[in-house]
């Protein structure tokens, strides 16, 4: 069976760009913006991404691309099966994570449609939307089996294509949307409070939000950068690649953030953030447009949303296809659907944790806390800001003590002659060994303890 790959340097770069480019970027992150004191979050941000985390992108896309193989053959093929055990959780972290990804994005889907029909009630009924289980089944589903169909067509005819379609809309989407905003009434009081830092806000709670925001904004921690980079060829400059990929998504968030704030900002909507933001304000933000303007910004808005998700969806999906492709032989349209069909059924607890269900909506309260908190929000916590930072802090001890750091130049420096005793090369050894392991292990430690034990 001949293996994938894309086809161009750009299909790449969108590709891994579309997978970072999500829901983080544009539902997630300005939620973790406003409990964290706005620009002081986002500075944290911007420091986890660049500083901590390119050295584990570059070493990702490097192990990828040295072993052409998926997460956890990866280890396999370099000979240290011990060490595999990061690609399995790298698996289990990816399963989980598109599990309650798709119901989010189901959301999102439903809403385009709630839109296109002027229903900007919906803004009030949120709760009971997300209760109503048919429709979020209905549009769950849905998503998935987009995702699914692009998956199936394999690397360059699925997934390279689908990028190369859906990255320059967004991107213009995108740029639609800030030139709209910033000529609301009031804008500019979102601007200041999201480019303004409180740094009083700062605490540890909040350092690890940003840490596990960065990581899962990313795609990182879990192998997705493993798989993708293993569809690389070797002329690929890893650290131009791992530097716009970087930026994109950053970039990205960034700007979103220009979206969301003068647009809350300018409605006067009292908000107190949440998972609920995006859906429980903006409708009523776009309400105040009048009808046809309404209509208009916002079923470009959740189709802005809806684009962002799906090329995301796709690079959780193939994490383990690509598995069970290279390891087991199994035909990839049979891979993708049997994945696809078993991670549905994992979504189902997240999709019924919001309220209607108690079980699922209380269902687990950690020590030293008295607040039950609910499955979906549970596996947040698990796969985002547990196993995501933790398999980084994994990549980083296993480049440095096992790989090591000279095939890692090595690797590099394939598709980048220049790279050896070069000033990046000294910065990313230096960072691999001593910086990442030593705050993203400590910080990991302490939200870790923090989080479910209450120390
Ligand atoms: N980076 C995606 C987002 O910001 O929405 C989420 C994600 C996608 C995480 C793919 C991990 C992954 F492998």
């Amino acid at each position: 069976m001949k293996r994938g790959s894309f086809n161009s340097k750009l299909g790449f770069i969108l590709a891994a760009s579309g997978s970072a480019v999500g829901l983080g970027n544009i539902w997630k992150f300005p939620f973790e913006v406003s409990n964290g004191g706005g620009a002081a979050f986002l500075i944290m941000y911007l420091f986890f991404c660049f500083i901590l985390c390119f050295p584990v992108i570059v070493s990702e896309i490097a192990i990828g691309r040295k072993t052409k193989k998926n997460a956890i053959g990866a280890f396999n093929s370099l000979g240290h099966r011990n060490w595999n055990f990061i690609g399995k959780m790298g698996v289990l972290c990816g399963v989980l994570i598109l599990s309650f990804y798709t119901v989010v994005a189901g959301w999102v889907l439903g809403y385009v449609v709630e839109m296109v029909n002027g229903n900007f009630d919906i803004s009030n009924n949120f709760g009971s939307y997300v209760n109503n289980i048919q429709n979020v089944f209905l549009y769950s589903i849905l998503f998935m089996f987009f995702t699914a169909l692009i998956v199936s067509r394999g690397v360059e005819k699925g997934i390279e294509r689908a990028a190369k379609i859906l990255m320059p809309s967004l991107i213009i989407i995108i740029l639609m949307l800030i030139i709209y905003a910033l000529t609301l009434p009031n804008s500019i009081d979102g601007i200041i409070f999201y480019l303004v830092p409180d740094f009083s806000q700062i605490n540890l709670t909040v350092a690890g939000n940003a840490l596990g925001q960065a990581f899962f904004s990313l795609s990182l921690g879990m192998g997705m950068l493993i798989t993708y980079g293993s569809y690389v060829d070797s002329k690929n400059n890893i650290i131009n690649s791992a530097a716009l990929i970087t930026l994109t998504d950053v970039g990205i968030a960034f700007l979103s953030g220009l979206i969301i704030f003068p647009f809350i900002f300018s409605s006067g909507i009292e908000t107190e953030g949440g998972p609920g933001l995006i859906f429980q304000v903006f409708p009523k933000i776009f309400e105040n447009l009048g009808d046809t303007t309404g209509v208009l910004v916002g079923s470009t808005f959740f189709i802005l949303l809806s684009f962002a998700a799906i090329t995301s969806t796709v690079s959780l999906l193939e994490v383990p296809v690509s598995y069970l492709v290279d390891e087991y032989k199994i035909n990839r349209k049979y891979s993708v659907w049997i994945v696809a069909f078993i991670i549905l059924l994992i979504g189902i607890p997240s999709a019924l944790s919001q309220g209607k269900y108690e079980f699922f909506s209380q269902f687990i309260t950690y020590f030293g806390s008295e607040k039950p908190i609910d499955f979906m929000t549970f596996i947040i916590d698990v796969s985002n800001d547990t196993l995501l930072p933790f398999g980084g802090f994994m990549i980083t001890m296993y480049v440095t003590y096992i790989w090591r750091k000279k095939n890692l130049s090595e690797e590099i420096s394939r598709g980048n002659p220049d790279y050896k005793g070069s000033a990046v090369e000294k910065y990313i050894n230096f960072s691999i060994s001593y910086v990442c392991p030593l705050i993203l292990g400590s910080i990991f430690l302490i939200t870790f303890l923090n989080k479910f034990f209450g120390i």
